[in-house]
């Protein structure tokens, strides 16, 4: 008979044993709730295919944040749904408009418990629905786009916003923008570049969130879900560009990419669980298929070990409640 010279069994014995090795944590801070809040709303109505979540009025969207601050999330990101949408998304730099009027909400409301931030793009702003303005052909003309983004980061900047989250997907945009927002004097605004965003299947309820205007697709800017390399590469040039934070998106899907962003660069990294990432497991939990609670903390630790610093999450305020000790 022979018996084991090693036993790896001895660091699981016991919760408290389990507890004290366990390499990896979460906690509220590193959860960011995204945020949609819609002109013309008297209340918030609900997402048909994100159950949970909402689409918010100026008013449910303050009580909302301020629930987040409560449950101690380190911040929120709000976007935008427009009534009207023109070619060149006009509704994004319009101070008057639905995203920067909120923001002034939001800042004025959680603006000293958490951080505020705002999404950069065009796509819920334009008729045509591309994260950018389009070229006689059809095409999204990038530098066009970077003078829209240099608008809107201005505006966003004015409205109190203190993260800019960058996820268009055009090149350059980080210089262009750290420039803009510093020769208007928001050298303290920071900038969250999605660097590693895929053209993912997953966004799919988010569409719905926004009511998304979206015909054909974003492939001409968003990354190939086979490319690895590349999404590494597009971090680096953000790091390089001066983005402060850099994102992975989706999560789930690109763990291996986010854990060699991770690697990559010495910045703070993100990733985002997207809408259809959350709409997978509310569904499967639904069902009954899958413990709920457990499902989505072990969801929230696996990207967290892959390497993400902090983590967008639409769960991110009931999780939070759920790591507080004692719950
Ligand atoms: C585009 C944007 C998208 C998401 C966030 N910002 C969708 C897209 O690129 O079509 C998706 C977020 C989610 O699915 O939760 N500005």
């Amino acid at each position: 008979m022979t018996f084991p010279e090693t036993r790896l069994r001895r660091l699981r014995q016991s919760a408290p044993v389990r507890a004290l090795v366990r390499e990896t944590s979460l906690e509220p801070r590193q959860l960011v709730l995204p945020m949609f809040v819609r002109e013309g709303l008297t209340d918030a109505s609900p997402i048909g295919s994100m159950p949970g979540v909402v689409q918010h009025s100026l008013d449910s969207l303050r009580a909302a944040a301020a629930d987040a601050a409560d449950a101690g999330v380190g911040g929120v990101m709000l976007f935008g749904v427009p009534a009207v949408r023109d070619a060149t998304g006009s509704g994004a730099d319009d101070p008057r408009g639905i995203l920067n009027v909120a923001t002034e909400a939001l800042a004025a409301e959680v603006g000293d418990a958490l951080v505020v931030q705002t999404d950069l793009c065009l796509d819920e702003f334009t008729d045509h629905g591309h994260c950018g303005v389009l070229a006689a052909d059809g095409t999204v003309d990038n530098d066009a786009t970077l003078e829209r983004y240099a608008a809107m980061a201005l505006a966003q900047a004015r409205a109190g916003s203190q993260l800019l989250g960058l996820s268009g997907m055009m090149d350059g945009q980080v210089a262009h923008l750290r420039a803009a927002l510093d020769a208007e004097g928001f050298q303290d605004v920071l900038l969250l570049a999605y660097a590693a965003k895929y053209a993912s299947a997953f966004y799919g309820p988010f569409r719905e969130a926004v009511d998304s205007q979206l015909q054909g697709d974003r492939r001409t800017y968003q990354l190939d879900p086979g490319n690895r390399r590349e999404g590494v590469r597009e971090a680096v040039v953000d790091q390089q560009e001066g983005a402060d934070i850099v994102m992975v998106k989706p999560a789930m899907a690109f763990l291996d990419v986010l854990r060699e962003v991770r690697d990559a660069v010495d910045i703070p990294v993100w990733a985002y669980q997207v809408s259809g990432e959350y709409a997978m497991i509310e569904a499967a939990a639904a069902n009954g298929w899958i413990d709920r609670r457990a499902a989505v903390l072990e969801s929230l630790l696996s990207i967290r070990r892959a390497g993400a610093d902090a983590v967008l999450t639409y769960w991110a305020v009931e999780a939070a409640r759920w790591l507080r000790p004692g719950s």
